[in-house]
């Protein structure tokens, strides 16, 4: 089983991470997981933290020389904006994030004691324990990549730079669409005969956790659904040379819980970012009187890291899923294993 845990706070001294389940004999590539770490910084409409930091990780233990020993990987990236005992306290609750339920849940009246783990700067670990799963995967000829579709319903490039000026001088925010597509994945990764075996549910789960994400679609998704079946399943074909294929993909590559052999195609939908330059009206937390919801350092639009990370959730659901089906201890073995499919 493959999977990571994460441990950091926003403004703390680092973002910690260990993924576990790695196969021995991998050649971790350092300079690729700074890369995929850049991408998730970068992007029109990102805020003032982006151009603080510059993220880079450090690898603490799991590698010998270059390669994976099958031991747990620790890693970790340092926040330069580290003070987070210098920033001052916030009672008034944001709409649209974790503050009023966090306040509540884990008995605080400083919101910054919630908003410091539940920003989306945790998401850090998740790009660079996904970028290990990518390195991985790519020995397989397995590649993931990602696309805005769109930003708050806009999707020409010049008018969606537009939208987000002008989001930005009227102290408002945007969300809007990404994909993520996962190429030359096998046939039979995941399965039917559980539900929390099914691929689909275990991306979706993935995808989901991503913060901000309020919805997750495969191939045709909800257009789907309001189509007849000749419409919409995959005529099978074959040929000597691709073996089974599909005429077309409305499937996204899932069918019964398993990869097909197609393309998987997610789409995800990004609720606008919650702080908002001029905020919505909110209610102190100790005096219960009506005020404006606090002003955090934030991003106007981040759709196209988003969708980086998307591409780091679906690295790791898709490794572990292949890990499962090919086996899980040496590369070598596994390459063999593979071979043989
Ligand atoms: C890449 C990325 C960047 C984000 N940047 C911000 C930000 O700068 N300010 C903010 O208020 N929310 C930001 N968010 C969104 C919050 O993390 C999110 O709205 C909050 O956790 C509540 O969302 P939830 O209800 O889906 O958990 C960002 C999300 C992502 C994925």
């Amino acid at each position: 089983m493959l999977r990571f845990m994460s441990a950091g706070e926003s403004h703390g001294e680092c973002m910690v991470g260990i993924l576990e389940g790695l196969p021995a004999g991998l050649n971790v590539d350092v300079g690729f997981i700074n890369k995929e770490l850049t991408r998730r910084q970068l992007g029109y409409g990102r805020g003032g933290r982006m151009k603080i930091e510059k993220d880079t990780v450090s690898i603490l233990c799991g590698i010998k020389g270059k390669k994976t020993l099958g031991s747990p990987v620790a890693f970790s990236i340092k926040n330069k904006d580290f003070k987070i005992n210098e920033l001052p306290p916030i009672s008034e609750p944001r709409p649209g994030h974790a503050d009023l339920a966090g306040a509540i849940k884990y008995g605080f009246s400083d919101m910054r004691c919630v908003l410091e783990r539940a920003s989306a700067r945790e998401t850090v670990i998740r790009v660079a324990a996904g970028s290990i799963c990518k390195i991985l995967l790519r020995e397989f000829g397995i590649s993931i990549q990602s696309t805005r579709i769109s930003v708050a319903g806009e999707t020409n490039e010049n008018m969606i730079k537009e939208k987000i000026d002008m989001a930005r001088k009227q102290g408002d925010s945007l969300g809007g669409v990404f994909e993520v597509r996962a190429a030359n994945v096998p046939v039979g990764l995941g399965s039917y005969v559980h539900y929390d075996r099914r691929l689909d549910a275990r991306l979706g789960a993935a995808l989901m956790s991503i913060p901000s994400i309020k919805a997750v679609e495969f191939g045709a998704g909800f257009q789907g659904a309001s189509k007849p079946g000749s419409e919409v399943h995959d005529v099978i074909l074959y040929s000597k040379a691709k073996g089974f294929y599909r005429q077309t993909n409305n499937a996204g590559g899932l069918e019964g819980g398993m990869s097909n052999g197609e393309i998987i195609v997610a789409r995800c939908a990004m609720k606008p970012i919650a702080t908002l330059g001029s905020p919505l009206p909110s209610v102190h937390i100790k005096t219960k009187k009506k005020v404006k919801a606090s002003v955090q350092r934030s991003d106007i639009s981040a759709v196209e890291a988003a969708g980086v990370i998307g591409e780091s959730m679906m690295a790791i659901v898709i490794a572990d899923a292949f890990l499962e089906r090919f086996g899980s201890d040496d590369l070598k073995m596994i390459k063999k294993v593979y071979k043989l499919k």
